[in-house]
């Protein structure tokens, strides 16, 4: 499995201040030499943290994999069809948010999702579809021609029960098993830490995760470089 490290919360730091430091750049570079397999960032309509320099300095010195997490506001579709990251997470956004809620409703926005994913497409962006782990959604977007889903791991994160948790995985490993028999790349994230991302090793169909607030979490106590590491050792199992 790859690990792609979120580095939006290093911006938050920096936004707490509204100065340069620490720069969301260099924290995507220290992931590269720790072991990431690829970066992460979203740029909201808001700019709360991530911003369109970092963004299109994250293109220029990124060299493994670039994620744009976005939403479909065309004026953000437009800044990603000039930046071009390797793919585009397109996810659903509000303002009043902490963060990503819930996956995409693919099947209530279909046509202008299709719209939207035609244009990055035809710019060479692959896109991959963020989706609560639920069959109808997984089909609407193998209907739409993406590349990838991003299964929602969220509610599985926050399950209160050992119960709870167990059903919330099935759910995960079944969606991920129908998307793989679609022809979708599988990717999860959301909610994910060091201790419940363990049962994903045995999801072979999940090829990569997304995981930001819990390195950067640990990142403040035992740094950026040692929080990446230990977290590629787990996600590979090594
Ligand atoms: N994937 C998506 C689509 C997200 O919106 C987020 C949060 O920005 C993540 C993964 C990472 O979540 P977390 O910060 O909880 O690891």
């Amino acid at each position: 499995m790859r690990l792609c490290v979120n580095i939006d919360h290093v911006a938050t730091l920096r936004q707490a201040r509204g100065e340069l430091e620490p720069d969301p750049v260099t924290a995507a570079m220290i992931c590269e030499l720790a072991g990431a397999d690829g970066i992460v960032c979203h740029l909201r309509e808001d700019r709360r943290h991530i911003n369109d320099r970092d963004v299109h300095l994250l293109r220029e010195l990124v060299k493994t994999k670039l994620d744009l997490e976005m939403s479909i506001e065309p004026q953000i579709v437009s800044i990603a069809c000039k930046v071009r990251p390797d793919l585009s997470t397109l996810v659903p956004e509000r303002r009043q948010e902490l963060t990503t809620e819930g996956g995409l409703d693919v099947i209530g926005n279909f046509e202008r999702l299709k719209n939207v994913i035609r244009e990055l497409q035809s710019n060479k962006i692959e896109v991959s579809l963020f989706v609560d782990p639920v069959k109808e959604q997984i089909q609407a977007a193998a209907d739409l021609g993406v590349e990838f889903v991003e299964i929602h791991t969220g509610f599985y994160a926050n399950a209160v029960s050992e119960e709870e948790a167990k059903e919330e995985l099935e759910k995960i490993k079944e969606s991920a098993i129908l998307g793989r028999k679609l022809g979708l790349g599988v990717n999860a994230g959301h909610g994910l830490n060091y201790l419940n991302i363990i049962p994903f090793r045995e999801i072979k169909e999940i090829e990569e995760v997304s995981i930001g607030h819990a390195i950067i979490s640990r990142a403040v106590f035992v740094g950026l470089f040692n929080a990446v590491q230990e977290m590629v050792k787990i996600v590979k199992g090594i």
